[in-house]
């Protein structure tokens, strides 16, 4: 099952990957701009009617918080990912009131919307809810071409459960499709990380057997796995591959305590932003926050900095003025 992205959206813009406006586009450092740019999302764990989130969290209202943070980036990125827990229960009101949400922004910004599954939701309810699929309970994988970079879906749930694994079949799908190299690489979007956690019931709940996992990426290529599931963001690396968490749309984990002590908050909420170079990708935390901000650095700065030579740029905004003490 291969969910096909919209035609002539992945990979649309040409050069720069995410970019918008000429001063946008300017270059001061040594890295070219970035080839693509994906905004990863996770955790919107949604309920049938909008009823709030154990009794706590509005999560219709901070999704769409999420959502204008996005849209306000003001980019027109390769992908929107969601790495699972799209829903809380797998109702289908939840998953019609996620599409209503989702697509109009997605379309607005010309880009092809990936859905992973957590353990949260409902196969069948996800599949024909989300996807248009029959409603069975077949792993919901995906393989996406974002102009020369490859992105796989990978299904960790297990019905009925809570925990994550991954199957035979489906690693042998994985090992398939990894067989044929991609032009920019590949990612892996899956909602249970393959990494520790430093809070005991994301142990319970963890990614079982990674070895498997491990073994079936060994040599391939991999550049990066992105997941959800902790509700905070934290980054590691698995098998070499480097590791990404986004937090969560919903509500985050309050990190702030001692681990045994931690719980949910409605606050922190955030997203990432992942760049994609030739030799990196990285992974920029976007909080979902209103807060006083400043306006020195504008459209405008750009266009200035960039009519500068490279040593007059220096001079200009590297030079420290002589100090005093
Ligand atoms: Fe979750
Ligand atoms: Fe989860």
């Amino acid at each position: 099952m291969v969910p096909t992205p919209p035609p002539g959206a992945a990979g649309a813009s040409p050069g720069a990957s995410g970019r918008a406006g000429p001063a946008a586009s300017a270059r001061f450092g040594q890295y070219p701009p970035a080839r693509r740019t994906i905004v990863h999302v996770s955790d919107t764990h949604l309920l049938a009617g909008n009823a709030p989130l154990g009794g706590r969290y509005d999560t219709e209202a901070n999704l769409a918080e999420t959502l204008s943070a996005v849209e306000a980036l003001g980019i027109r990125p390769d992908a929107i990912l969601f790495t699972g827990d799209l829903a809380d229960l797998g109702e289908p009101d939840a998953y019609r009131r996620l599409r209503a949400a989702v697509e109009p922004v997605a379309e607005r910004l010309g880009a092809p919307v990936i859905w992973v599954a957590g353990n949260h939701d409902e196969r069948p309810a996800l599949r024909e809810g989300m996807l248009d699929l029959p409603p069975t309970q077949e792993p919901v994988t995906g393989v996406w071409d974002l102009g020369g970079l490859r992105l796989i879906a990978l299904d960790t749930t297990v019905p009925g459960w809570h925990h994550g694994d991954l199957d035979e079949a489906q690693l042998q799908w994985l090992r398939d499709e990894l067989s044929t190299p991609a032009p920019l690489g590949t990612l892996l979007a899956l909602h249970h990380p393959p990494l520790p956690s430093h809070i005991p019931l994301f142990d319970i709940l963890e990614l079982r057997d990674q070895g498997r996992l491990a073994e079936a990426i060994a040599g391939t290529d991999v550049r990066g796995i992105l997941a959800g599931h902790l509700h905070y963001s934290t980054s590691g690396t698995f098998a070499g591959v480097p590791v990404n968490v986004a937090a969560a749309t919903c509500y985050t984990m309050n990190l702030a305590r001692p681990g045994s002590s931690v719980n949910g908050m409605d606050a922190g909420q955030s997203f990432h932003l992942v760049h994609v170079y030739d030799d990196t990708i990285t992974h920029s935390v976007v909080p979902v926050v209103d807060a006083p901000t400043g306006d020195y650095f504008s459209p405008a700065w750009v266009e200035r900095m960039s009519r500068l030579t490279p040593e007059a740029r220096l001079e200009e905004f590297s030079r420290k003025p002589p100090r005093t003490v």
